[in-house]
């Protein structure tokens, strides 16, 4: 370890000491959410099920609330509900890294922890360069770099990030999101088979590649895996235009489902689908664990995006990750639900059976509220057009059966206007909801649609109210959550 790395890792810890208060005091801060300690958290990095506990790394400024010196902040957990903040995993110190350890993931190798990440540096001219790294830990905590292990092929742009490694039969691959010279976003693949030593075999997926036509400059933080007899392609496209209901956020993060074959290399695949149509939802990384589960978890945020309107800057904070997911693939789509873990965390439960709701007055349950809750929704019998959950006084769940659209409104950070994301979908039987004071994540009908965002409304208002434009059935489940971090 450098000078330089003793250093800005103090610096790092001096912040959280000095800032810890302020940060704890936010009437926003999360009860069960991952959050920086201090400034801001943006992607998930490195996250692995490594000898008996789950570790998750992710992107962090410690010395603000905007996208400037990246570090990997590490938590970790045994049930992946209550985590544990760990020393810092990297800081930029390093000719090859010095501007940034930005964004990358974790295999184990004869039992080290070993991560790759990309060296994000600036030359004199401010032009960027990039170099593909790595590191190791014998225990898991404390990580030795490598130093670069791949270069820049010709024929892209700086824009090349974001490493993600994998073993299949004897050769290890790694893709990296990466930007043709000609500003298409791409995934690109290499293969080793020692670690160190990477050849470069071409592009997979891509704008204009496998008659996918324009499809945006720059694809972040890729992501391969194989479920249920396909491979998943995980990828955040940067530049795509809204289409409809789709792409309404500035930067999407979506998947294809399709099959690799590594000696070409080629990726066939179907369309892009969108993983979640919330407001805040960007860079996802999933992991094995050892019950053979593919978890998912992702940044509740999006760059660029209202950053300068949220609230808890004024806190020295910004951001969290999602909960953990679960996929399935369901009839060639990825379906997510909550780690069944999060059942753990429930509190006191309030149960009501066949609620019918008329269709003139919105309806308040006793108990059915709080700020820090899940809530559990079985549509039972469903007459109405309208069917509609109001959270607090600004944001809303409205599914219109005769469009067949589920919408999420909310408030805008800052003006005082509502804002809305909506997705097709032909009915509604389930709706599970977790609200984390500032946090809305709603799973619909077992995982098919998912939606996921930050409120800033009124952090004290934990009302909820059930309408229909009919006669509609529901039963309702509310739980107080616990809490599981700080
Ligand atoms: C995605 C991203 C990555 C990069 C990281 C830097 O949000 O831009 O491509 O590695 O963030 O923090």
């Amino acid at each position: 370890m450098n000078q330089r790395d003793v250093l800005r890792k103090e610096k790092a810890y001096k912040a959280i000491e000095k800032y810890e208060d302020v940060v704890s005091n936010d009437p926003f801060r999360m009860h069960y959410h991952i959050m920086p300690p201090v400034g801001l958290l943006n992607d998930p990095n490195g996250f692995i099920y490594y000898k008996g506990t789950y570790h998750l790394f992710y992107q962090w400024n410690p010395f603000g609330t905007e996208h400037t010196t990246k570090f990997w902040g590490h938590v970790t957990s045994q049930d992946l509900v209550n985590w544990q903040a760990q020393p810092i995993a990297l800081a930029p110190s390093d000719w090859f890294d010095k501007d940034g350890c930005y964004s990358g993931s974790a295999i184990e190798v004869d039992g080290k922890l070993v991560i790759f990440y990309t060296g994000n540096v600036r030359d004199e001219n401010g032009n960027r360069e990039t170099y593909q790294c790595m590191a190791v830990s014998t225990d898991g905590v404390y990580f030795e770099k490598k130093g670069p292990i791949a270069t820049l092929p010709a024929g892209y742009t700086p824009h090349f990030r974001d490493p993600k490694v994998w073993k299949y039969q004897d050769h290890w691959y790694m893709i990296v999101g990466a930007q043709t010279v000609n500003k298409e976003g791409t995934v690109v693949l290499f293969s080793s088979t020692d670690l160190e030593k990477w050849a470069f075999l071409g592009g997979i997926a891509g704008a204009n590649l496998n008659g996918l036509g324009k499809f945006g400059y720059m694809w972040e933080c890729p992501d391969l895996f194989y479920l249920d007899g396909k491979e998943v392609l995980l990828v955040s496209p940067q530049g795509l235009d809204p289409n409809g209901d789709e792409f309404n956020n500035i930067y999407q993060s979506g998947y294809f489902v399709g099959a690799l074959d590594v000696k070409q290399p080629s990726y066939t695949h179907g369309r892009f689908h969108e993983l979640d149509r919330g407001f805040d939802f960007y860079a996802p990384q999933t992991s094995e664990d050892s019950k053979g589960r593919r978890l998912l978890v992702g940044w509740m945020g999006i760059p660029e995006e209202n950053e300068a309107d949220h609230p808890t800057i004024s806190h020295n904070w910004i951001h969290a990750m999602t909960l953990p997911r679960e996929l399935e693939l369901v009839k060639g789509k990825l379906y997510q639900l909550p780690v069944e873990e999060l059942k753990t965390l429930r509190g006191k439960e309030v149960y009501y059976a066949d609620v019918l709701l008329n269709t003139t007055e919105p309806l308040e349950l006793d108990q059915v509220n709080g700020t820090v809750i899940e809530l559990l929704i079985d549509v039972v019998d469903n007459e109405s057009d309208i069917f509609c959950i109001e959270i607090g006084e600004k944001s809303k769940i409205v599914f219109d059966a005769s469009k067949e659209r589920l919408t999420f409104q909310r408030q805008q950070f800052k003006q005082s206007k509502q804002e809305e994301r909506r997705c097709h979908l032909k009915n509604i039987n389930k709706i599970q909801l977790f609200r984390d004071v500032s946090s809305i994540e709603i799973f619909v009908n077992e995982g098919e649609a998912v939606f996921s965002s930050r409120i800033f409304d009124n952090p004290t208002d934990g009302s909820i109210r059930f309408f229909a434009s009919a006669e509609t059935k529901i039963n309702v489940h509310k739980w107080s959550i616990k809490r599981a971090t700080r």
